[in-house]
């Protein structure tokens, strides 16, 4: 059965003034997600939908930004400019209420970047730095390719099939040497956007530890309704004090190849901290085109991420209907609550981690990042990215139930 998505069920089509239904051919420019297809997967003949990019075309406003800049025939250095930063400190006032102090900013090309400079300046080789897997997999990569050791704090399933930190355990784990915590926030592969109270417990626990927290918000934007993002930082002055916030439009905008995001450090002297690692590593530059993406996507974006956030919903609840109609096969208990990635659950294919990728690389012919990837937890999992035109998850949704039928 065929299972038509329709965007004007959330999206009144008279009020949409952006087209997301456009299908781009990416095979066209040099798109990692296509272009590394038989490399990861051996064929090209799948549809992909692993890495977190969206096949979402970019936002008018900023692809005329771009162009306007091209036009200008110098393409020297430059840093990210200061209207730029005021674009995102009064974004993040309108869509989190989180007030930034300009001076607690620092460029980052990538929030990847930012980890691994964090690890590099706040802990030595041989420490120890708290990941809670399943977890988008450089947070465990970039730990031990500086020479840290990962202390592993999975997180855990509640009966609902809600994933939870397991603090229980944190606090057993916690020694010594443990000097920095990786947060997920919103988390990238389970979707969930934590509440207050989970956030809190985080903190109480890195606060009596004297535990540095690197907050990964960079999917912080893509909330569904009726979840709130709560910035870390947002807890309590003492909790921001020891908080270093990674945020950007890489994911919001699609503008992950234009490398530009920041990090908000208030406590001084980590900053200083921070910076003396940048320094180290030749870290500030950024590239110029990725400052006018940035500014416009900041300055003109609200209602393109309105309309886009309910356009995604409808990919979500194409999804689940696909899990409810097979609920011995494949399920999603709870929909994603904020990024753009489904966590599937698997385990009713009764299929060991290597038949599971062969089974959807093969016989679904559908690219998606293999669960056990991303660390303790993920093995009867696929990752799905639910952000492109409704048409392709219409096709998606297709080729999966041809198989599962
Ligand atoms: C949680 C998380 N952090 C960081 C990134 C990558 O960000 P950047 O391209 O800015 O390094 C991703 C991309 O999937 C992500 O999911």
């Amino acid at each position: 059965m065929l299972v038509r998505v329709n965007p004007s069920k959330k999206t009144n089509s008279n009020s949409m003034k952006y087209n997301f239904d456009q299908i781009i051919d990416r095979t066209a420019s040099n798109a990692e997600k296509y272009q590394l297809r038989q490399q990861i997967f051996g064929t090209e003949d799948l549809l992909p939908m692993w890495v977190a990019d969206m096949d979402i075309q970019t936002a008018p406003f900023i692809t005329e930004a771009l162009q306007q800049r091209a036009t200008h025939p110098i393409y020297g250095y430059e840093t990210l400019p200061e209207s730029a930063y005021q674009a995102q400190i009064a974004w993040m006032q309108r869509l989190h209420q989180l007030t930034i102090q300009r001076e607690t900013m620092l460029f980052s090309p990538s929030v990847v970047t930012t980890i691994n400079v964090a690890i590099q300046a706040f802990t030595a080789p041989g420490d120890n730095i708290i990941v809670q897997q399943p977890v988008y997999f450089p947070f465990f990569k970039s730990v031990t390719n500086n020479s840290r050791e990962v202390l592993s704090n999975p997180l855990k399933k509640l009966a609902d099939g809600e994933w939870t930190f397991d603090i229980e355990q944190l606090k057993s784990v916690i020694n010594k040497q443990t000097k920095l915590l990786l947060l997920c926030s919103p988390h990238n592969p389970v979707g969930r956007v934590w509440a207050r109270a989970e956030l809190q417990s985080i903190a109480n626990i890195c606060l009596e530890n004297n535990i540095t927290v690197l907050a990964d918000e960079i999917h912080s934007d893509l909330i569904y309704k009726p979840y709130k993002h709560i910035p870390f930082a947002s807890l309590s002055e003492t909790v921001n004090n020891i908080t270093l916030t990674a945020i950007g439009p890489g994911k919001t905008f699609n503008l992950a190849g234009l490398a530009s995001s920041t990090v908000v450090i208030s406590n001084p002297e980590l900053r200083k901290k921070f910076s003396k690692a940048c320094e180290a590593n030749h870290i500030g530059h950024g590239n110029i085109f990725g400052h006018i993406a940035f500014e416009a996507a900041y300055r003109q974006g609200d209602e393109w991420l309105n309309q886009l956030l309910n356009y995604l919903q409808c990919n979500i609840d194409a999804l689940q209907q696909l899990c409810s109609r097979y609920p011995d096969k494949i399920t999603m208990l709870l929909p994603p609550q904020g990024t753009y990635l489904a966590w599937i659950g698997c385990s009713g294919l009764q299929m060991n981690r290597k038949q599971l990728l062969k089974f959807f690389t093969e016989e679904v012919k559908l690219g998606l990042g293999a669960g056990f990837l991303y660390g303790t937890g993920g093995r009867e999992y696929m990752r799905l990215n639910f952000a492109v035109p409704n048409p392709i998850m219409t096709q998606a949704i297709k080729l999966i139930e041809k198989q599962l039928n």
